[in-house]
């Protein structure tokens, strides 16, 4: 596909719609607890990093489930992240957070459900087309959802709450529970386009670059924005004692220190010879964004 990045994110959209049953007799709550969440916007960026990242490569067909799969693990982790007894946080995506309206433990279980649908599937799409580059893209969004990835950066950010870490364990929290997902993203674009080794090192890296750069802006952003501009709560970090990269720098330094990196990422993205325009656009906004 050609387009801009807004096209990418109506594609992604339109995806997501079609990815879960309208109704579904006895269980119609815990799919409307699971649409809630994952049809409320936010800014689709993994997804939309993993389609450019195939396409890079030169993928050409349709990976829609692996682009729906990595949102509704994404939108799960925020489902569990906002809930009382993690961030406490009342507004996400500029709607009242799923257990606001759903209570916790449809919450919870909404959570769960996205994370198992997205494996589902995923692994239908791998059985039936029979590549083992599906099947090894599910392995990599396994690895980096689970305990060597997100969840293990959860488990740090909570546990840091509070405490005196060292900056060596703040990236350490910020590689597992932001990087993983978002450097999956585009490898798994490239696995599934069947890129060579080289290929997919030089989109992995991209994707470590522009991750860091995500979790500093996030953590920016949530000190200087508003809750409407972000659709989410500002200083939630303030209010959880939380260890953020404005634990350590300044705003200011914080933006040098996502521009350094956005130059790697550039950078690194001229090993791949296919188009990475818009790969490189998105490493630019990334660090410039504002919501
Ligand atoms: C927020 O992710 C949580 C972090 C990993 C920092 P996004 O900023 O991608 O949230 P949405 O998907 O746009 O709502
Ligand atoms: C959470 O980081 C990352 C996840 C794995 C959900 P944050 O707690 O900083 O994300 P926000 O700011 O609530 O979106
Ligand atoms: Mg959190
Ligand atoms: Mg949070
Ligand atoms: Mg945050």
């Amino acid at each position: 596909m050609k387009g801009d990045m807004k096209s990418y994110q109506t594609l992604v959209n339109t995806y997501l719609k079609e990815a879960l049953p309208k109704s579904t007799g006895d269980f119609k709550l815990l799919y409307e607890a699971m649409r809630y969440s994952l049809e409320a916007g936010g800014k689709r960026i993994r997804p939309i990093l993993m389609q450019l990242a195939y396409e890079a490569v030169g993928g050409t067909e349709d990976i829609a489930r692996y682009l729906c799969a990595i949102e509704m693990i994404h939108t799960y982790s925020l489902i569990h992240d906002d809930l009382p007894v993690m961030d406490n946080d009342d507004l996400r995506r500029g709607r009242p957070t799923n257990h606001i309206v759903f209570g916790e433990a449809t919450a919870i279980l909404a959570g769960d459900g996205l994370l198992n649908e997205a494996f589902e599937y995923m692994l239908e799409d791998a059985i039936s087309h029979g590549g083992m580059e599906r099947v090894r893209a599910a392995y990599v969004l396994s690895k980096a959802s689970g305990t060597k990835g997100m969840i293990a950066g959860q488990i740090l950010d909570m546990t840091s709450e509070g405490k005196n870490i060292s900056f060596e364990t703040l990236e350490t929290i910020q590689r597992h529970k932001t990087g993983a997902l978002i450097t999956a993203a585009t490898k798994m674009g490239a696995v599934l386009g069947l890129g060579s080794k080289s290929e997919i090192d030089a989109l992995e890296a991209y994707g470590h670059y522009i991750g860091k750069v995500f979790q500093i802006i996030d953590d920016v952003l949530d000190e200087v924005s508003t809750d409407t501009v972000l659709g989410k709560p500002v200083k939630s970090d303030q209010k959880n004692h939380k260890n953020t990269y404005l634990s350590f720098y300044s705003v200011e330094e914080c933006y040098q220190i996502a521009d350094r990196l956005t130059v790697k990422a550039l950078d690194v993205l001229k090993r791949i010879n296919g188009d990475t325009e818009l790969l490189a656009d998105i490493a630019v906004t990334l660090a410039k964004r504002t919501n």
